[in-house]
């Protein structure tokens, strides 16, 4: 048998590199998206990302040409589906729209097909329902950039197979990451938990005047060895994806986690998302 058939639905800069992760590791792979300017910016962005593996020695340049020949690109959803054997969706973080996505994905995949959703702040339990499969739907949590960051968290439903777990778990090693495996679903899982405690912290701090935010950011690299700040991290993820999980994770657990602080609402409402915007806490123009 050949390598598991990979569906991507959304072509942002989360789909595209988690679609190139299953190329690199010889999977055939579709990334599905609505918009055409879309697809094609995530064409070119494998092209490039994938090229500068293979520039830099980390594959060989005929590997990366046959990654990149395993991946097509298309609008039509129900057409890609139905040859799936795993979908990953990367789709916007909306309750909405995913169950829309699910409810025909679930009807145009085939039965043994997993669903999986990348989302940080929507639990499949939301979309268990809207799949008519909640014992073959979990998250599969991937982090940004997905080609570089080694985990993806591997959350189940409390309707969840063990076998599809047991799938999901050796489909992550295969791809080369190393799966963080959950035992129930939690708000922000294990990682969004550990990086908002930070994150608010850092903001808390900027906000009582006690550091500026590249002093903070400098103690968090140069003191605690993080690759990036936690101001940068939030320029990186982007504030609205930061302002979405605080939300959620606010909403479900009542309360006991904090809403987002002012100072990440103004910046979300300002439109100012870091360096997707060209400007967050700092300017990327
Ligand atoms: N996409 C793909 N590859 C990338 C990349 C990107 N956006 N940015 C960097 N890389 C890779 C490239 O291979 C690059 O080498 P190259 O420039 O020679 O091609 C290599 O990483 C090193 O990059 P840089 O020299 O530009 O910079 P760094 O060494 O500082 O690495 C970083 C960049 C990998 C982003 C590193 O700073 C880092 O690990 N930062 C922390 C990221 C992090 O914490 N991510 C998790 C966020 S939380 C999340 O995603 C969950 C969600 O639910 C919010």
């Amino acid at each position: 048998m050949g390598q598991e058939r990979v569906l991507v639905v959304g072509a942002g800069a989360m789909g595209t590199q988690i679609g190139a992760v299953f190329a690199l590791a010889g999977h055939p792979v579709t990334v599905q998206d609505i918009s055409e300017d879309a697809l094609e910016r995530s064409q070119a962005v494998v092209r490039k990302r994938v090229g500068r593996l293979a520039e830099k020695g980390a594959i060989e340049a005929v590997d990366a040409e046959a990654a990149i020949g395993r991946m097509s690109w298309t609008a039509n959803l129900e057409d890609a589906a139905a040859t799936a054997d795993l979908v990953v969706e990367a789709a916007s973080e909306r309750l909405d729209i995913k169950r829309e996505v699910f409810a025909r994905l679930g009807a145009a995949a085939p039965e043994h097909t997993i669903l999986a959703t990348n989302s940080s702040s929507i639990p499949s339990s939301l979309l268990a329902e809207a799949s008519g499969r909640a014992d073959r739907l979990c998250n599969m949590h991937f982090f940004n950039p997905a080609l570089v960051m080694q985990a993806v968290e591997v959350v189940p439903n409390d309707q969840t197979s063990e076998a599809t777990i047991e799938t999901v778990l050796r489909l992550t090693e295969g791809i080369g990451k190393h799966a963080v495996r959950l035992h129930a679903e939690v708000p922000g899982f294990v990682a969004n938990r550990l990086m908002m405690a930070l994150l608010n912290e850092a903001v808390a701090l900027q906000a009582q005047g006690l550091a500026s935010i590249e002093d903070i950011d400098a103690a968090a690299k140069l003191g605690l060895a993080h690759p990036m700040g936690p101001f940068e991290l939030m320029d990186l993820v982007g504030l609205d994806v930061v302002h979405d999980i605080q939300v959620a994770m606010h909403d479900m657990t009542d309360g006991d986690d904090p809403a987002p602080h002012p100072d990440v609402q103004r910046l979300y409402d300002a439109g100012h998302y870091g360096q997707k915007s060209g400007k967050g806490w700092y300017d990327h123009s």
